[in-house]
């Protein structure tokens, strides 16, 4: 779906998400939402909390899963993911913070494994994810899922690409700065969600917005096994659209 600008397109998710967690509270039941960081989401987080603020959306009955993290980082670290999450949503509206879960980096590195199959356990613990926001690097990554990532992978601890470690390297001032790995959920994971949402805007990610949805899936680009979902929407402006 291609949109004027992101705020329509974000519209559009908050729409999915107010009326799955009302007809989910009404029945007493959970909602399971997975997330994602990065610039694209932020707006789409600010309008859920417009929601909560003026229109009395609930979060109390709301789990959440992040995508990924990056390994090293505490959670108070002013570019982890965890903080960015407190920072853009988890603060803002009544989430019960113990149903909040970001992978954890500091995790030793031989409780590594363990520590992913927990999460993946987690997971399906609340249920499975009702719905996953994504965003989408340029490598056309998912979560951290660089390319080389197959789609039955699972959440584990990754090589970040030489390009998105440089896409980072503002935020962390200097590129030597930023983590080399993360934890990420794997390809299958997200394939494992019931609904997803994959959100780009501006003509940096044209390029990698069409050869996701236009080019054979591989390896090459993680993001293109999207097109193996049959509940899967990519929700991009006009720019992102470009080259498609
Ligand atoms: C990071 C995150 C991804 C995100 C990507 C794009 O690599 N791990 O989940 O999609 O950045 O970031 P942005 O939305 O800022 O373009």
């Amino acid at each position: 779906q291609i949109y004027e600008n992101a705020d329509a397109a974000c519209q559009t998710v908050a729409n999915a998400i107010t009326d799955l967690i009302n007809e989910r509270n009404a029945a007493g039941k959970p909602t399971v939402l997975g997330l994602a960081t990065g610039s694209t989401p932020v707006r789409l987080y600010r309008e859920l909390i417009r929601r909560h603020q003026q229109e009395g959306l609930s979060f109390a009955n709301v789990i959440t899963f992040n995508l990924d993290e990056y390994y090293g980082l505490a959670g108070d670290h002013p570019e982890s993911y965890r903080k960015f999450m407190q920072d853009q949503l988890f603060d803002h509206v009544d989430l019960k913070p113990e149903n909040t879960h970001v992978p954890d980096g500091l995790v030793d590195r031989d409780a590594v494994f363990q520590s992913c199959k927990e999460y993946e356990a987690a997971i399906a613990d609340a249920g499975g994810i009702d719905i996953q926001i994504l965003g989408i690097g340029r490598t056309g990554h998912i979560g951290f899922n660089e390319p080389g990532s197959g789609p039955e992978t699972l959440t584990r601890l990754v090589t970040l690409d030489n390009l998105t470690r440089r896409d980072a390297a503002r935020d962390f001032l200097g590129e030597e700065n930023v983590p080399r790995h993360a934890i990420t959920m794997g390809v299958g994971t997200i394939l494992a969600a019931h609904q997803l949402f994959l959100l780009a805007w501006g003509e940096g990610k044209a390029s990698i917005m069409a050869q996701t949805v236009e080019g054979e899936q591989t390896e090459t680009i993680p993001a293109t096994f999207l097109q193996q979902h049959d509940n899967c929407t990519f929700c991009i402006d006009r720019s992102a659209a470009s080259q498609l």
